[in-house]
């Protein structure tokens, strides 16, 4: 798999846009998934474009087969009818073994190749999967005049796809980002659960036996099923230059649950998560914007160092080049979050 530095900004085909050099960092804090066959979710669209930071028209799993051609043609003349603004315009595919696929992809380039942000890849199995979409990408924008490159985000839900998750990260200059797909994942791995996503109440730590009193009780503690791998594709994602996200959390009935799983992915490095119901957005919405009193922190932080070097005093805490890093972050993101959200621009004080 290994390319000459030399040659990985080159376009694949010739007439193909040059592949980016940086991926972008906008807001991304939930991904809604939308069945584009559903003529209701499709009346709504107008209204979600102002509520989710990314709409993605899902054609693979959960939609049903005879839905398969509904549902993309459905998700162009969304793209096609609607002013998507600074919201963005993605697509989950097929897999690549699927008979579907390639009109996916193909019909997209055709159609929308110029408002497709991102096109999701399922079931990705190693970079040679994402070097495959890659040059069927450069093929399909040469031959339709694209002028940007779309881009191509991972799923990571198969054992293989964990083993590789640095290579598939550093497969393509294309590579936005990846989510976790835990209900793919659990089968790949043959793991005995039937959720998607979330903690399951079996998998716990229990405390040592108290010699002195055998029978007494010893509590457990439950543990995170998705930890190793989410960490992994965190790693795996900031060494390329990706995002990482979050994928789905099944259970809609339980918010708490699903704030708790959403929250952890956000603290590890995650930028969003998947929303498969319109009562994820605003959870969401919660956990993935930067929290306000952080925010003006930040703001402070900025002030106090101005030049990004020394050391200062912010509210009795000590601040040097480190924490200005980090303040330069929150800040950086909250100042395009505020762009989309008003409500959150006023509690950070950014106008
Ligand atoms: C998502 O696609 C999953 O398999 O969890
Ligand atoms: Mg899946």
């Amino acid at each position: 798999m290994l390319r000459s530095p030399r040659d990985f900004f080159q376009p694949l085909a010739i007439g193909a846009p040059e592949p980016l050099r940086e991926i972008p960092v906008t807001p991304g804090r939930m991904i809604h998934f939308l069945n584009a066959a559903n003529q209701k979710m499709v009346d709504r669209v107008p209204k979600m474009l102002k509520q989710v930071d990314i709409l993605l028209g899902n054609l693979e799993d959960a939609v049903p087969t005879e839905q398969k051609v509904d549902a993309r043609r459905g998700f162009i003349k969304v793209v096609k009818d609607n002013d998507f603004g600074s919201t963005g315009a993605w697509s989950r595919v097929n897999s690549l073994d699927s008979p579907w696929f390639l009109d996916d992809v193909t019909e997209y380039v055709a159609e929308i190749g110029n408002n497709l942000d991102v096109i999701m890849i399922p079931k990705v199995l190693g970079p040679q999967d994402i070097a495959f979409v890659d040059r069927l990408l450069a093929q399909l924008e040469a031959r339709h005049n694209i002028a940007k490159p779309i881009m191509v985000h991972a799923i990571l839900e198969t054992g293989g796809g964990v083993a590789q998750v640095e290579e598939i990260a550093l497969a393509s200059p294309r590579l936005q980002g990846m989510s976790l797909g835990p209900a793919d994942l659990a089968a790949s791995r043959r793991m005995k659960t039937t959720r998607v996503g979330g903690g399951h109440p079996a998998y716990v730590v229990r405390t040592d036996p108290n010699l002195d009193n055998p029978e007494a009780e010893r509590p457990g503690t439950q543990q995170d099923l998705w930890h190793y791998t989410m960490a992994r594709m965190v790693d795996a994602c900031v060494n390329a230059g990706a995002l990482p996200y979050y994928g789905p959390f099944g259970d809609i009935s339980d918010p708490i649950g699903c704030e708790d799983q959403f929250r952890a992915a956000f603290l590890l490095g995650c930028v969003g998560a998947w929303s498969l119901h319109p009562s994820q957005i605003e959870i969401a919405r919660k956990v993935f914007s930067p929290d306000p009193t952080e925010v003006k922190m930040a703001l402070k932080i900025l002030d106090a160092i101005p030049d990004g070097s020394g050391v200062a005093m912010v509210d009795g805490k000590m601040q040097d080049d480190a924490t200005w890093k980090q303040a330069q972050v929150m800040v950086k993101y909250a100042r395009l979050i505020a762009e989309r959200d008003p409500e959150l621009a006023s509690q950070y004080g950014i106008d």
